[in-house]
């Protein structure tokens, strides 16, 4: 079973989505296995950003990231991570079809919503980054055998 970091970004708290978000990746089948709200501070944005370090829009991505609280969080299920990359919508929500998160909730590259990693690999990386292994559950539901 995969599991993928989903961060819920300052804008969709300060503009009251993280329930929309949670509910839309909840109903999908997929099961939360860690979540906590938090303040990223600029040295936890560089080390999680740090493939786009010298890209043009690094620091204003590290300044939008840092900004306000976020909630971070942990989605476990079968192919997780791509499932919630098409859940998200792609990276500009202009661009992103209409259905997705950012498809239907974003206007601008610099403010979409939700942030879920791009590889079993970065997954694996960016949980580490967030959690420590006692702040993830690893707990049965009755319901899974009516979704894998
Ligand atoms: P994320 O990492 O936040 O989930 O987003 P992503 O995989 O869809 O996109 P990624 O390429 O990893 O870029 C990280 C964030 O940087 C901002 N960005 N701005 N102005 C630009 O050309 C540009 N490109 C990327 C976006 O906010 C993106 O989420
Ligand atoms: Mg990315």
């Amino acid at each position: 079973m995969e599991r993928s970091l989903v961060l819920i970004k300052p804008d969709a708290i300060q503009r009251g989505l993280a329930g929309e978000i949670i509910c839309r990746l909840e109903k999908r089948g997929l099961k939360i296995v860690a979540m906590k709200m938090l303040q990223m501070d600029k040295g936890l944005a560089q080390r999680h950003y740090a493939i786009h370090e010298g890209k043009a829009f690094f620091n204003d991505l590290v300044d939008f990231i840092t900004s306000s609280p976020i909630i971070a969080s942990i989605f476990q299920g079968k192919d997780a991570v791509n499932v919630i990359r098409q859940t998200m919508g792609t990276t500009d929500p202009a661009k992103s079809l209409p259905g997705t998160i950012r498809g239907d909730f974003g206007l601008d590259i610099g403010h979409n919503l939700i942030h879920g990693s791009d590889s079993l690999e970065n997954a694996s990386k960016e949980i580490t980054l967030f959690f420590s292994a006692e702040e993830i559950c690893d707990y049965h539901r009755d319901i899974d055998k009516w979704i894998d």
